[in-house]
């Protein structure tokens, strides 16, 4: 398989770019030796920070990604099948929305967005076609042009975030598209909750999981990435999927917000992975919806392996 450059092809809530370094320093370590995976399984990819990572850094032979929103998988399986033509209808609105000054600029965002909602009533999810083109074009223009990329709907499912302030926002980055239409050449992408991921995950798989965060406090709701949001019953529930996982002779990695910002009495992780090793490594947010408290925060590094012989 060719050697891949690419980034995230979309800037995504909890994208994992600052911690890359962290997760790498904690691979198991024959991956580290052979600089191999021979099945990769991601059953909240998001933006996939992590995936082109790997992609960027290792041989991976097989990969498997998994996340609930079905808007975000659109995008994936228009980046792998049909990049050529989401790379044409992206630079034309490119072209387009940048001629334009800023107050046509936010029209012309509110109008693609109607568009974009509309499209949605009689939409088919379900089979590809060339809608499916069209739709992922629109996701991307809205995620580079809205208020700090952010993917948010009201009970409606209708996309709602408002028009972000960029000078020149890079709608059409074309070689990164291309470069993640490689990345993602025989690699397997499913909308659905991540326990469908346990038909792909055999022994010796690595696993990497990053759940929605849980709360830092009452007024943070960016766990809200669908219209389902991920509470404690279903932190609960992940907890005793890791662990069958385990049983299962994959190596297995997860990131998860650290309760103790908050509350250092907190257990609630503790007491749910304490067969296992948690690190907590400092990192920094990038959306929070109160800009006072983007500073430092630590979040939790879980594994199911040593890291020494
Ligand atoms: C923290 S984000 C992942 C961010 C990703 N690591 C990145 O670098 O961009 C969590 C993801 O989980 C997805 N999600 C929420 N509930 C889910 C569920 N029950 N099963 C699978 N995916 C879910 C959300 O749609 C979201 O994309």
């Amino acid at each position: 398989m060719k050697p891949s450059n690419a980034k995230p092809f979309l800037k995504w809530v909890g994208g994992k770019k600052q911690l890359l370094q962290e997760f790498d320093k904690r691979m198991p370590l024959h991956i580290k030796g052979e600089k191999t995976i021979k099945r990769y399984v991601e059953p909240f990819v998001g933006g996939g920070a992590m995936f082109f990572f790997l992609k960027r850094n290792y041989h991976v032979e097989e990969s498997f990604l998994f996340d609930i929103n079905p808007e975000l998988i659109i995008s994936y399986q228009v980046v792998k099948n049909d990049c050529k033509n989401l790379i044409h209808r992206l630079m034309k609105m490119e072209e387009e929305h940048l001629n334009m000054e800023e107050d046509h600029r936010k029209e012309n965002y509110y109008r693609i967005r109607t568009a974009y909602n509309l499209q949605m009533q009689d939409f088919d999810y379900e089979n590809y076609s060339r809608e499916w083109v069209e739709r992922a074009a629109y996701m991307i223009f809205l995620n580079k042009t809205c208020f700090n990329g952010l993917f948010r709907q009201n009970k409606k499912g209708e996309f709602n975030v408002p028009f972000g302030r960029y000078k020149n926002p890079r709608i059409c980055n074309e070689e990164n598209l291309i470069g993640a239409s490689s990345a993602l050449e025989g690699t397997e992408i499913f909308c659905g909750d991540f326990t469908k991921s346990r038909d792909y995950i055999e022994e010796g798989s690595f696993v990497y999981f990053d759940p929605p965060y849980r709360p830092l406090n009452s007024t943070s709701n960016f766990t809200e990435y669908s219209k389902n949001g991920f509470d404690d019953v279903d932190q609960i529930k992940l907890a005793d999927f890791f662990e069958k996982m385990d049983d299962r002779g994959a190596y297995l990695m997860m990131s998860n917000s650290d309760p103790k910002n908050e509350n250092p009495k907190d257990k609630f992780f503790d007491r749910l992975y304490r067969s296992y090793k948690i690190d907590s490594v400092p990192a920094k947010r990038n959306i929070n919806c109160d800009g006072s408290k983007r500073g430092k925060l630590n979040e939790l590094i879980i594994m199911n392996y040593s890291l020494t012989f």
